[in-house]
Protein backbone atom coordinates (compact mmCIF):
# COMPACT_ATOMS: atom_id res chain seq x y z
CA UNK A 1 0.00 0.00 0.00
CA UNK A 2 1.00 3.32 -1.21
CA UNK A 3 0.11 6.79 0.10
CA UNK A 4 -2.76 8.46 -2.10
CA UNK A 5 -1.16 10.00 -4.48
CA UNK A 6 -0.96 13.54 -4.69
CA UNK A 7 -3.75 15.65 -6.60
CA UNK A 8 -4.75 19.63 -6.86
CA UNK A 9 -8.23 18.54 -5.24
CA UNK A 10 -6.81 16.60 -2.48
CA UNK A 11 -5.63 17.21 0.60
CA UNK A 12 -3.52 16.00 3.63
CA UNK A 13 -5.45 17.45 7.15
CA UNK A 14 -2.80 17.58 9.90
CA UNK A 15 -3.76 19.18 13.28
CA UNK A 16 -1.82 20.48 15.45
CA UNK A 17 0.45 21.97 13.39
CA UNK A 18 1.37 25.53 14.56
CA UNK A 19 4.21 23.86 16.43
CA UNK A 20 6.68 20.63 17.27
CA UNK A 21 6.24 17.27 15.72
CA UNK A 22 2.66 18.63 13.78
CA UNK A 23 4.96 21.41 11.69
CA UNK A 24 7.27 18.87 10.59
CA UNK A 25 4.66 15.83 9.50
CA UNK A 26 3.45 19.07 7.37
CA UNK A 27 6.55 19.67 6.25
CA UNK A 28 7.26 15.77 5.10
CA UNK A 29 4.01 15.63 3.18
CA UNK A 30 4.25 18.70 1.64
CA UNK A 31 7.72 17.72 0.87
CA UNK A 32 5.84 14.79 -0.78
CA UNK A 33 4.06 16.79 -3.03
CA UNK A 34 1.03 16.51 -0.98
CA UNK A 35 -1.49 19.61 -0.33
CA UNK A 36 -2.25 20.68 3.52
CA UNK A 37 -5.20 21.79 5.47
CA UNK A 38 -3.26 23.10 8.77
CA UNK A 39 -5.50 23.11 11.69
CA UNK A 40 -4.47 24.74 15.14
CA UNK A 41 -5.85 27.31 17.50
CA UNK A 42 -2.43 29.85 16.28
CA UNK A 43 -3.51 31.33 13.32
CA UNK A 44 -0.25 33.05 12.97
CA UNK A 45 2.08 30.14 13.17
CA UNK A 46 0.13 28.43 10.70
CA UNK A 47 0.33 30.79 8.02
CA UNK A 48 3.87 31.40 8.52
CA UNK A 49 4.09 27.70 8.07
CA UNK A 50 1.81 27.93 4.98
CA UNK A 51 3.84 30.22 3.61
CA UNK A 52 7.17 28.16 4.05
CA UNK A 53 5.42 25.32 2.46
CA UNK A 54 4.10 27.09 -0.61
CA UNK A 55 7.58 28.45 -1.44
CA UNK A 56 9.34 25.09 -0.93
CA UNK A 57 7.55 22.81 -2.76
CA UNK A 58 4.77 24.93 -4.70
CA UNK A 59 1.85 22.77 -3.18
CA UNK A 60 -1.39 24.30 -1.94
CA UNK A 61 -1.60 24.92 1.64
CA UNK A 62 -4.81 25.80 3.37
CA UNK A 63 -4.95 27.86 7.35
CA UNK A 64 -8.41 27.03 9.60
CA UNK A 65 -8.18 27.90 13.21
CA UNK A 66 -10.27 25.74 15.56
CA UNK A 67 -10.18 25.09 19.00
CA UNK A 68 -10.20 21.20 18.76
CA UNK A 69 -11.68 20.92 22.16
CA UNK A 70 -14.78 22.50 21.13
CA UNK A 71 -17.18 20.06 19.69
CA UNK A 72 -18.91 22.71 17.87
CA UNK A 73 -15.74 24.12 16.22
CA UNK A 74 -14.49 20.56 15.14
CA UNK A 75 -17.68 19.18 14.01
CA UNK A 76 -17.57 22.30 11.52
CA UNK A 77 -14.18 21.61 10.21
CA UNK A 78 -15.10 19.49 7.75
CA UNK A 79 -17.57 21.54 6.29
CA UNK A 80 -15.51 24.53 5.99
CA UNK A 81 -12.72 22.21 4.36
CA UNK A 82 -15.39 21.15 1.92
CA UNK A 83 -16.38 24.73 1.08
CA UNK A 84 -12.63 25.24 -0.09
CA UNK A 85 -12.89 22.28 -2.71
CA UNK A 86 -11.04 19.91 -1.09
CA UNK A 87 -11.13 16.12 -0.67
CA UNK A 88 -9.28 14.67 2.59
CA UNK A 89 -7.11 11.83 1.64
CA UNK A 90 -4.71 11.74 4.58
CA UNK A 91 -5.68 12.40 8.08
CA UNK A 92 -2.78 13.43 10.69
CA UNK A 93 -4.73 13.53 14.39
CA UNK A 94 -1.64 14.93 15.81
CA UNK A 95 -2.92 17.94 18.27
CA UNK A 96 -2.66 16.66 22.12
CA UNK A 97 -1.09 17.75 25.26
CA UNK A 98 0.07 16.42 28.39
CA UNK A 99 0.28 17.08 32.32
CA UNK A 100 2.04 15.92 34.87
CA UNK A 101 1.73 15.75 38.88
CA UNK A 102 -1.12 13.75 40.80
CA UNK A 103 -4.64 13.02 39.58
CA UNK A 104 -5.88 14.86 42.60
CA UNK A 105 -3.72 18.00 42.43
CA UNK A 106 -4.24 18.86 38.88
CA UNK A 107 -7.26 21.43 37.00
CA UNK A 108 -9.42 19.24 36.20
CA UNK A 109 -11.02 21.08 33.49
CA UNK A 110 -7.69 20.78 31.67
CA UNK A 111 -7.48 16.99 32.37
CA UNK A 112 -11.56 16.61 30.77
CA UNK A 113 -10.15 18.63 28.43
CA UNK A 114 -7.07 16.67 27.68
CA UNK A 115 -9.07 13.68 26.47
CA UNK A 116 -11.45 16.13 24.32
CA UNK A 117 -8.49 16.53 22.54
CA UNK A 118 -6.50 13.40 22.28
CA UNK A 119 -9.17 11.13 22.17
CA UNK A 120 -12.60 12.54 21.25
CA UNK A 121 -11.47 14.42 18.58
CA UNK A 122 -9.33 11.86 16.88
CA UNK A 123 -12.79 9.55 16.63
CA UNK A 124 -14.77 12.65 15.42
CA UNK A 125 -12.52 13.52 12.52
CA UNK A 126 -11.49 9.57 11.59
CA UNK A 127 -15.33 9.36 11.81
CA UNK A 128 -15.48 12.47 9.61
CA UNK A 129 -13.04 11.02 6.69
CA UNK A 130 -12.78 7.32 6.62
CA UNK A 131 -16.03 6.52 5.51
CA UNK A 132 -15.05 8.39 2.07
CA UNK A 133 -11.64 7.21 1.97
CA UNK A 134 -13.21 3.42 2.44
CA UNK A 135 -15.74 3.87 -0.33
CA UNK A 136 -13.03 5.24 -2.58
CA UNK A 137 -10.89 2.33 -1.68
CA UNK A 138 -7.92 4.73 -1.13
CA UNK A 139 -6.87 7.16 2.00
CA UNK A 140 -4.33 7.33 5.16
CA UNK A 141 -4.78 8.02 8.37
CA UNK A 142 -1.75 8.75 11.36
CA UNK A 143 -2.86 8.69 14.84
CA UNK A 144 0.22 10.60 17.24
CA UNK A 145 -0.32 7.86 20.35
CA UNK A 146 2.72 7.97 22.97
CA UNK A 147 4.86 5.55 24.03
CA UNK A 148 2.98 6.84 27.47
CA UNK A 149 0.37 4.96 25.83
CA UNK A 150 1.68 1.73 25.82
CA UNK A 151 1.07 1.44 30.14
CA UNK A 152 -0.18 3.21 32.93
CA UNK A 153 1.86 6.27 34.61
CA UNK A 154 1.32 7.39 38.01
CA UNK A 155 1.67 11.11 37.86
CA UNK A 156 0.25 10.97 34.30
CA UNK A 157 -2.82 9.49 34.76
CA UNK A 158 -5.02 11.00 32.20
CA UNK A 159 -2.43 11.41 29.51
CA UNK A 160 -1.37 7.82 29.39
CA UNK A 161 -4.74 6.92 29.37
CA UNK A 162 -5.81 8.86 26.75
CA UNK A 163 -2.81 8.09 24.95
CA UNK A 164 -3.29 3.91 25.53
CA UNK A 165 -6.62 4.54 24.32
CA UNK A 166 -5.27 6.46 20.98
CA UNK A 167 -3.16 3.62 20.70
CA UNK A 168 -5.97 1.10 21.10
CA UNK A 169 -8.26 2.72 18.24
CA UNK A 170 -5.40 3.11 15.73
CA UNK A 171 -4.76 -0.60 16.13
CA UNK A 172 -7.94 -1.55 15.68
CA UNK A 173 -9.03 0.57 12.54
CA UNK A 174 -5.30 -0.74 11.04
CA UNK A 175 -6.72 -3.90 11.10
CA UNK A 176 -10.52 -3.15 10.09
CA UNK A 177 -9.56 -0.81 7.13
CA UNK A 178 -6.00 -2.25 5.92
CA UNK A 179 -7.80 -4.72 3.55
CA UNK A 180 -9.95 -1.91 2.29
CA UNK A 181 -7.39 0.33 0.48
CA UNK A 182 -6.73 2.73 4.32
CA UNK A 183 -3.73 3.18 5.75
CA UNK A 184 -3.80 3.72 9.65
CA UNK A 185 -0.66 4.17 11.37
CA UNK A 186 -0.54 4.65 15.23
CA UNK A 187 2.97 7.13 15.98
CA UNK A 188 3.89 6.48 19.25
CA UNK A 189 7.23 8.57 19.84
CA UNK A 190 9.37 8.61 22.85
CA UNK A 191 10.63 12.28 24.20
CA UNK A 192 10.87 14.42 21.36
CA UNK A 193 12.10 18.28 22.27
CA UNK A 194 9.16 20.00 21.09
CA UNK A 195 7.00 22.72 23.43
CA UNK A 196 4.56 19.49 25.23
CA UNK A 197 7.08 19.61 27.79
CA UNK A 198 6.57 22.93 28.71
CA UNK A 199 3.05 22.73 28.34
CA UNK A 200 2.81 19.42 30.74
CA UNK A 201 5.02 21.19 33.54
CA UNK A 202 7.45 18.24 32.43
CA UNK A 203 10.81 20.96 31.56
CA UNK A 204 13.03 19.14 34.20
CA UNK A 205 11.92 15.67 33.52
CA UNK A 206 12.84 16.18 30.00
CA UNK A 207 16.01 17.69 30.34
CA UNK A 208 17.32 14.46 32.64
CA UNK A 209 16.26 12.23 29.42
CA UNK A 210 20.16 11.46 27.78
CA UNK A 211 20.67 12.81 24.46
CA UNK A 212 20.63 9.42 22.67
CA UNK A 213 17.01 8.90 24.06
CA UNK A 214 15.59 11.39 22.64
CA UNK A 215 14.53 11.63 18.70
CA UNK A 216 14.08 15.38 16.49
CA UNK A 217 10.43 16.23 15.81
CA UNK A 218 11.92 16.44 11.80
CA UNK A 219 13.22 12.19 12.10
CA UNK A 220 9.65 11.55 14.39
CA UNK A 221 7.66 12.67 11.41
CA UNK A 222 9.72 11.11 8.51
CA UNK A 223 9.61 7.77 9.88
CA UNK A 224 5.87 8.21 10.87
CA UNK A 225 5.17 9.19 7.02
CA UNK A 226 7.30 6.22 6.00
CA UNK A 227 5.43 3.92 8.35
CA UNK A 228 1.97 5.22 6.91
CA UNK A 229 3.21 4.85 3.39
CA UNK A 230 4.23 1.58 4.37
CA UNK A 231 0.65 0.63 6.52
CA UNK A 232 2.35 -0.36 9.43
CA UNK A 233 0.72 -0.77 12.34
CA UNK A 234 2.86 0.92 15.11
CA UNK A 235 5.73 3.27 14.49
CA UNK A 236 8.08 3.83 17.57
CA UNK A 237 11.20 5.96 16.39
CA UNK A 238 14.53 5.46 18.22
CA UNK A 239 15.58 2.25 19.80
CA UNK A 240 15.65 3.33 23.37
CA UNK A 241 12.12 4.28 23.29
CA UNK A 242 11.17 0.78 21.23
CA UNK A 243 12.79 -0.95 24.39
CA UNK A 244 11.41 1.12 26.88
CA UNK A 245 7.79 0.21 25.02
CA UNK A 246 8.06 -3.36 24.60
CA UNK A 247 9.18 -3.30 28.67
CA UNK A 248 5.80 -1.27 29.26
CA UNK A 249 3.34 -3.26 27.44
CA UNK A 250 5.24 -6.75 28.56
CA UNK A 251 5.82 -5.99 32.26
CA UNK A 252 3.01 -7.32 35.08
CA UNK A 253 1.30 -4.09 36.20
CA UNK A 254 2.11 -5.66 40.11
CA UNK A 255 5.64 -5.07 38.82
CA UNK A 256 5.86 -2.18 36.62
CA UNK A 257 3.66 0.09 38.46
CA UNK A 258 5.10 0.63 41.99
CA UNK A 259 8.36 1.10 40.80
CA UNK A 260 6.79 3.60 38.04
CA UNK A 261 5.56 5.41 41.14
CA UNK A 262 8.97 5.03 42.99
CA UNK A 263 11.06 6.32 40.23
CA UNK A 264 8.81 7.85 37.47
CA UNK A 265 10.54 11.82 37.66
CA UNK A 266 6.71 13.29 38.34
N1 LIG B 1 6.96 15.90 22.41
C1 LIG B 1 6.91 14.69 22.92
O1 LIG B 1 7.79 14.27 23.69
C2 LIG B 1 5.78 13.77 22.55
C3 LIG B 1 5.96 12.40 22.80
C4 LIG B 1 4.93 11.53 22.47
C5 LIG B 1 3.78 12.00 21.88
N2 LIG B 1 3.63 13.33 21.65
C6 LIG B 1 2.38 13.78 21.02
O2 LIG B 1 2.69 14.46 19.82
C7 LIG B 1 1.62 15.35 19.50
C8 LIG B 1 2.21 16.70 19.13
O3 LIG B 1 2.84 17.24 20.28
P1 LIG B 1 4.18 18.09 20.20
O4 LIG B 1 5.20 17.35 20.95
O5 LIG B 1 4.47 18.49 18.80
O6 LIG B 1 3.75 19.32 21.12
P2 LIG B 1 3.52 20.86 20.79
O7 LIG B 1 4.72 21.44 20.16
O8 LIG B 1 3.02 21.45 22.07
O9 LIG B 1 2.34 20.84 19.71
C9 LIG B 1 1.01 20.58 20.07
C10 LIG B 1 0.10 21.02 18.93
O10 LIG B 1 -1.27 20.74 19.31
C11 LIG B 1 -2.03 21.92 19.08
N3 LIG B 1 -3.14 22.04 20.01
C12 LIG B 1 -3.09 22.04 21.36
N4 LIG B 1 -4.31 22.25 21.88
C13 LIG B 1 -5.15 22.40 20.80
C14 LIG B 1 -6.55 22.64 20.67
N5 LIG B 1 -7.34 22.82 21.75
N6 LIG B 1 -7.08 22.71 19.42
C15 LIG B 1 -6.31 22.57 18.34
N7 LIG B 1 -4.98 22.32 18.39
C16 LIG B 1 -4.42 22.25 19.62
C17 LIG B 1 -1.05 23.07 19.30
O11 LIG B 1 -1.47 24.22 18.60
P3 LIG B 1 -2.14 25.54 19.24
O12 LIG B 1 -1.58 25.70 20.63
O13 LIG B 1 -1.75 26.61 18.29
O14 LIG B 1 -3.61 25.26 19.21
C18 LIG B 1 0.21 22.49 18.65
O15 LIG B 1 0.17 22.72 17.27
C19 LIG B 1 0.71 15.38 20.72
O16 LIG B 1 -0.42 14.56 20.48
C20 LIG B 1 1.57 14.78 21.83
O17 LIG B 1 0.80 14.15 22.82
C21 LIG B 1 4.61 14.22 21.96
Amino acid sequence: MALPAPSPSTTALVTGASSGIGADLARELAGRGHGVVLVARRGDRLEALAEELRDAHGIRADVLTCDLTDPAARDALPGRIGALGLTVDILVNNAGYGSAGQFVDLDLAAETDMVRLNCEAVVALSGAYAPAMVQRGDGAILVVASSAGMQPIPGQATYAASKAFALAFAEALHEELGHRGVAVTALCPGPVDTEFAARAGLEEAFASVPSFARVSAEACARQAIDGLARNKRVVTPGLPTRAVAVAGRHTPRSVLLPLMRRFYPV
